[in-house]
């Protein structure tokens, strides 16, 4: 059976995992985050102290990532334990955006994004979906939002937390990890020739939701 795979990619705090899930829910598709794998292998080398590019590709073999889907929400899974509650702090974030340029990291996660997108309808969300994990997708969007308003996006979620960073902090992470991703060697961040751009600087949540939605219907009606 032919599956419907749309591939969403985009900076980070653009929105694209809560509005991939959102848009999923309503078509009934499964959403697959596939920076919750990346943010795993960043949790193992911070676990294991700091690991080098080196000493993560020797021990490549031990880090099982798995995706598990209960009532339509993600879990993801790293050598068995449930990890999905503790890959979201700002170390993690660093970490994961570290490991993502290792080579034997992305082989590794690859196989396994291919497989969950051949075998479901999916909304797969990354930096790398369109351009190397699924080049056939039935559509792709790159979905991004000026780096000041991902950063007041993510400033306000985060003053509810302890220990909230400031501002300008948190502009600055996501300057340096748009960096890191944008600029490595390995399946950087790109908009695909084919995607379809959609900016959501000035728009609500509710509107990025309505708009790919109706790309989804446009592309598949
Ligand atoms: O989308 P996110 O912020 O949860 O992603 C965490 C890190 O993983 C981010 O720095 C980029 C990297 N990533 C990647 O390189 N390729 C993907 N397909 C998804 C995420």
């Amino acid at each position: 059976m032919k599956t419907i795979n749309i591939a969403i990619d985009g900076p980070s705090g653009a929105g694209k995992s809560s509005i991939s899930k959102a848009v999923a829910g309503d078509l009934g598709f499964i959403h697959v985050d596939t920076g919750a794998m990346y943010r795993a292998i960043g949790l193992f080398a911070l676990r294991n102290g700091c690991l080098t590019p080196e000493q993560i590709t020797e021990r490549i073999d031990e880090i099982e990532v798995e995706l598990k889907f209960i009532g339509g929400s993600q879990r993801v899974m790293l050598c068995g334990e449930d990890v999905t509650d503790y890959i979201r702090s700002p170390e993690v974030s660093m970490s994961a955006s570290k490991v993502s340029a290792v080579p034997a990291v992305r082989a590794h996660l690859l196989d396994l994004q291919k497989k969950i997108a051949s075998e479901n309808n999916i909304i797969m969300d990354g930096r790398d979906i369109g351009s190397v994990v699924l080049p056939h997708a039935d559509l792709k969007i790159f979905l991004t939002a000026s780096a000041e308003e991902r950063a007041s996006r993510r400033y306000l979620e985060l003053q509810e937390k302890p220990d909230c960073p400031t501002y300008e902090e948190v502009l600055n992470d996501i300057r340096r990890r748009d960096d890191n991703d944008m600029h490595r060697e390995i399946a950087p961040l790109i908009q695909p020739e084919d995607a379809v751009l959609v900016d959501s600087s000035r728009m609500g949540f509710n509107e990025v939701v309505e708009k790919i939605t109706a790309l989804i219907h446009e592309k598949l009606d």
